[in-house]
């Protein structure tokens, strides 16, 4: 059981700044990662369609006889995280509650903020994680359509993106938070924007590492943690490889599905993630 892979998805690219963590954290999991990099961004989509997408490739993941799945797309989980949970078996995990809850125990004031896409945001499902807690907080949230855009394109510090940050950000600055929750993927590659408009004294909060501790608590709570010590060179490759996976990676710790062009998966996976991202295999709906 323990052997079996982790299952994760995102619309695209931006879910391997949380694989990232993940790996770093848990270096003898075997991962499965599916970008739907086809259908992406699922930000503007309306609720039921990111859903339905959710639910598709769950299918997928499934194949591989995944033993915990992480939705590691902010977007996603907001459409989709109660249902999957409901549905499915093993584990289900998503960034939001990871992210939230470390910004809860950072805030000193109280005052927190929450950026994300538009769907995101408009889903509430920040808000609702924020009234389940018990802790006593102000949230701010506020959807900044155009950073995806601006990071997929890699721009992250031009003077273009400074003045939509300018604009996007003015709730939360208002607001006068001291911690805020980079509520989407691709924000933590507009860190020095975002801080730069926001100063010095706030606090921003990726989930990702918060993200990958908690998965780490799930697979210890349900006798999942791989203990075995990874095989091959650093870790990096094992000799059991992903269970189900096509005969061309099997052979490989960890792999990557996209629904895309796989070339430009492979080229832009290594600058999110990193040289792990070695067999790309393509996924067609
Ligand atoms: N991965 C998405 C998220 O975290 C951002 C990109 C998209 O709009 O699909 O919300």
């Amino acid at each position: 059981m323990p052997g079996r892979p982790i299952g994760v998805f995102d619309s695209g690219l931006g879910g391997l700044t949380v694989l990232r963590a993940l790996i770093d954290l848990l270096p003898d999991e075997r991962i499965v990662y599916f970008g739907d990099t086809g259908r992406f961004p699922y930000g503007p989509k309306p609720r039921d369609e990111v859903l339905k997408y959710s639910l598709e490739i769950t299918d997928v993941l499934l194949g591989y006889d995944m033993k915990t799945l992480v939705v590691a797309c902010n977007s996603a989980a907001a459409a989709a995280l109660p249902v999957l949970d409901a549905q499915l078996d093993i584990p289900v995990l998503g960034v939001i509650e990871p992210g939230l809850r470390a910004a809860i125990k950072t805030t000193r004031t109280g005052r927190v903020g929450v950026i994300g896409t538009v769907g995101t945001i408009a889903s509430g499902a920040y808000q609702e994680v924020a009234a389940e807690s018990d802790a006593d907080i102000e949230l701010t949230c506020a959807a900044c359509p155009g950073f995806v855009e601006f990071v997929e394109a890699g721009d992250v510090d031009s003077d273009q993106v400074h003045v939509l940050a300018e604009r996007l950000l003015a709730p939360v600055r208002d607001a006068d938070v001291d911690t805020l929750v980079l509520g989407c993927t691709h924000y933590p590659l507009l860190a020095r924007t975002i801080g730069d408009v926001m100063g010095r004294d706030v606090v921003l909060v990726s989930s990702a590492d918060e993200t990958a501790f908690a998965v780490r608590s799930m697979l210890e709570d349900a006798g999942l943690l791989t203990r075995e010590p990874a095989r091959g060179t650093q870790g990096a490759r094992g000799t059991q490889g992903v269970q189900g996976a096509p005969p061309e990676s099997r052979d490989l710790r960890h792999v990557f599905l996209t629904s895309g062009p796989v070339d430009t998966f492979r080229t832009l996976g290594v600058r999110f993630l990193g040289p792990e991202v070695e067999s790309v295999t393509a996924h067609e709906w």
